[in-house]
């Protein structure tokens, strides 16, 4: 069988390759027997990988199918309410189980829906984005935004299950799947500086020239790795955050004032390289190393124009984050390539250095 197997921190396994949707076959077959079954899918995901699932899993023909509009300005409480209200009028009861078949958005929120309907019943993950197949649909956050702040109400809930088929992957435009390996790139930076001239080597991700089941479970097993040791985030699963403080602020901020928002994954790119100039700052990572990542990670994505995304704006916006104490702002930041360290503080003017060394840097 092709087919990776990886023990979920939370207890639950995690089927990477070829042969995972057997897998589900055989947990709807021959596991716990559900009251009903519900799909929940955008769109995009309908279209293009219902049906697949549909001939690989002899039991989602009948299944309900809930479909909601795609995108990060979904991920909100008033369609949560009306999953709510749908799984309600489907009859589902606590021995329902809701399939999650999409990308973060869907996954983050159908985790969410179903942990929270009737107190909580079974979910799976199916995630169909490079985002959500490396990084999203493990670890147990669920949640939705808040307004415009990015994953603000949420628990930590864990599916009975995760199927990752990379062959999904087949129909996702290139903008999404270079989105989702920004996250694969993080857990490199933070964890395995071994592997960083493979990446260096990779280039541009090109699908039919790399071994996807093999770079998927080499990432969902950093990730696992760390969630082991701190599920709840007390402290080191902050490691998997470097990025985040300035890219979900840069998220945030433009998903409400961009006509067309910058994708997660593209936000933590602009964060990691500027969090990456205040471990210059902070950690003494030397100036070469930052400018080394930062010129390979425009070489991916190119620069982005966020010189008019106001400094108090952002700042702002990073107050909210979670991981903050005391009102001060906390980063993760690198030492060194592969190594990582949670709470730093840094004051306005550092971050606006940070977010200086991005706008002049040229490309
Ligand atoms: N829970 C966590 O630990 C965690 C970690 C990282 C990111 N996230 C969250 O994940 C979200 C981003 O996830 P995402 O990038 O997957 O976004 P997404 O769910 O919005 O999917 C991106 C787009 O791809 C489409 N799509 C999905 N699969 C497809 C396929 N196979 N073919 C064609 N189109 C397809 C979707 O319809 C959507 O338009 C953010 O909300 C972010 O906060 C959560």
């Amino acid at each position: 069988m092709n087919i990776h197997k990886i023990e979920g921190a939370g207890n639950y396994p995690i089927y990477v390759g070829f042969d995972s949707l057997h897998k589900l076959n055989d947990l709807l077959n021959e596991g716990k027997q559900y009251s009903k079954l519900v799909v929940l899918v955008d769109e995009n995901t309908h279209r293009a990988c219902l049906p697949l699932l549909v001939a690989q899993v002899e039991k989602i023909a009948t299944a309900e199918i809930l479909e909601i509009e795609s995108g990060e300005q979904q991920k909100n409480i008033t369609i949560c309410t009306q999953l709510w209200e749908s799984l309600g009028a489907a009859g589902l009861d606590r021995k329902s189980l809701l399939i999650n078949l999409g990308g973060g958005v869907i996954g983050d929120m159908g985790g969410f829906v179903a942990a929270t309907y009737k107190r909580g019943i079974d979910f799976i993950n199916i995630p169909t984005t490079l985002l959500a197949q490396v990084d999203s649909s493990v670890g147990g956050k669920l949640g939705i935004d808040l307004n415009q702040l990015k994953n603000e109400i949420g628990v930590f809930g864990y599916p009975q299950a995760v199927f990752i088929y990379s062959s999904f992957l087949s129909t996702l435009p290139e903008q999404q799947l270079l989105s989702g390996y920004a996250e694969l790139i993080k857990h490199v930076l933070i964890a395995d500086e071994a592997y960083w001239p493979t990446l260096l080597h990779i280039g541009k991700p090109q699908l039919e020239l790399i071994d996807l089941d093999e770079l998927i479970a080499y990432s969902v097993e950093i990730k696992n790795r760390i969630v082991l040791q701190d599920p709840y985030e007390m402290g080191l699963r902050k490691v998997l955050n470097f990025g985040h403080t300035i890219g979900h602020a840069i998220e945030s901020y433009s998903l409400i004032n961009d006509p067309q928002p910058l994708l997660h994954g593209e936000a933590i790119v602009i964060g990691m390289i500027a969090e990456l100039y205040l471990s210059h700052l902070k950690l003494d990572l030397p100036i070469d190393t930052v400018n080394e990542i930062r010129d390979y990670l425009f070489s991916l994505y190119g620069k982005k124009n966020i010189e008019y995304f106001p400094e108090p704006a952002l700042i702002k916006l990073m107050q909210h984050d979670k991981k903050n104490e005391n009102r001060t702002i906390n980063f993760t930041l690198l030492k060194a390539i592969g190594e990582a360290e949670i709470n730093h503080n840094c004051s306005a003017e550092e971050i606006a250095m940070a977010l200086k060394y991005y706008n002049l840097s040229s490309y």
